[in-house]
Order: structure tokens, then sequence, then C-alpha cells
């Protein structure tokens, strides 16, 4: 019997997402980025809610935010990753020079940065190493406008996360989810879809 997520993998690889220079340098340099169920469900949150103002904590080369950029041609997109060669790739995959104008690439750790950050967003994304989450929902709270989204990827982590794995640690991922569903400040729902989505609007 096939299972629901050997199906939707199957169904979801199109020759669009094959042909994408996004997933394939993802593929050749075995780079982790957003599920394409998960990113197709946030572009549909895209159009629904119309952010005008993004911050991507764990951007990578910017996959996912050159995807958010296209959906939405006045929002603006900041994007954090401790890992410098990034900006160049974006730069190289992204030939549009007016969305590379709308992008903003910090570099550093999110836990250094994020306090330096003044502005609020309507959206920000959580896409960092999963050991920070815990540290991170210390302090993005107060950078999500009101009525704005706090969203986090790999809140499932392959079911690491229901079930405790021998290998991996799902301890902060945990903490990540009890901390939103704990939080009156927040309506949370985590959707099964891709590696798990948690999607928090701030009351
Ligand atoms: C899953 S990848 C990001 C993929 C990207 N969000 C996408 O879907 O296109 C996670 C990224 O977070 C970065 N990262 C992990 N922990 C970080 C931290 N504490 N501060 C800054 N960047 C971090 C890594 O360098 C990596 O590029």
């Amino acid at each position: 019997m096939i299972h629901n997520s050997d199906y939707l993998a199957f169904i979801e690889s199109t020759e669009k997402q094959t042909c994408d220079p996004w997933r394939t340098y993802a593929q050749v340099k075995n780079y982790p980025v957003i599920e394409e169920s998960a990113l197709n469900f946030l572009e549909t949150w895209a159009r629904l809610t119309r952010p005008t103002t993004i911050l991507e904590l764990g951007c990578g080369y910017g996959l996912m935010s050159a995807r958010l950029l296209a959906l939405l041609p006045e929002m603006k997109l900041t994007g954090i990753d401790y890992n410098s060669e990034n900006y160049a790739v974006f730069k190289q995959l992204e030939k549009n020079e007016t969305r590379c104008d709308r992008f903003t690439f910090k570099c550093g750790n999110v836990i250094d940065l994020l306090p330096k950050f003044e502005e609020k967003f309507d959206w920000v994304i959580v896409d960092v190493d999963k050991k920070f989450y815990p540290e991170v929902a210390d302090v993005i709270s107060e950078k999500v406008k009101t009525g704005g989204y706090l969203i986090a990827d790999n809140v499932l982590w392959k079911g690491w996360v229901a079930v405790a794995g021998e290998r991996k640690n799902p301890e902060p991922i945990r903490k990540w989810n009890e901390l939103l569903f704990r939080n009156q400040n927040y309506e949370t729902l985590l959707l099964q879809v891709g590696d798990g989505l948690s999607i928090s609007r701030k009351l």
C-alpha cells in the first residue's frame, strides 16, 4: 500500500520543479530547503494575507525568499543567515533586479542579530538549525506585528518530534511547539504539510 506522504511526493515532483535551478542547486549541493508542499502552502497563505514585510531567519541561499518575492511585488524581505556565501548564490540565481532590490541579506547568527532589529514585520519565518528554536522563541515575539504571523518550518521534523528518535534530539522543536501553544498572545495551527509548519497569528 502506498502512503499519503509517498503519493504527495510523487504528485509534487512535477516537471516545473525538476527544471527549477533553485531546487537543482539544493539537490547538487545537498542544501536543506523547505519542502515544495510547505512552500506551496506558504504561497497560498501569502496570497491571502498579503504581507508587505517578511523577516526570514535562516534564509539559506534564498530559495523560499525568491519565491515569496516573486509572488508579492510590493513586499520587502530581510533574510538572516550565518553562511556569507549564500548571498552570492542568491544573486547568481536571481536574475531579476527588482526582486534583488527588495531582498536584504544580513550575515550573522540570528541570536546575536535579532535583538538589534527595531522594526516589526508582518511575517517572521523561522528556519534555522533546530537547536536554536527555543532561544529564538525568547526574542522573536516583539519582532512580529499585532495581527501578523510567526511561521516555523520543520516542527514535525520527519516524525522525530512525535516519537523519540535514537539519532536526533527533537527536544528544541517540542519546546518551540509547546511554547507557542501555551502562549496566550498567539493563535497557533500546526500543519502536517512538508516537514511540519507552525502558523501562529499574533493577537
Ligand atoms: C534549512 S536551511 C534554510 C533554507 C531556506 N529557508 C529555504 O527554504 O530556502 C537553514 C539555514 O539556516 C542557517 N542557520 C542555521 N542556524 C542559524 C543561526 N543560528 N543563525 C543564522 N543562520 C542560521 C543555515 O546556514 C542554513 O542556511
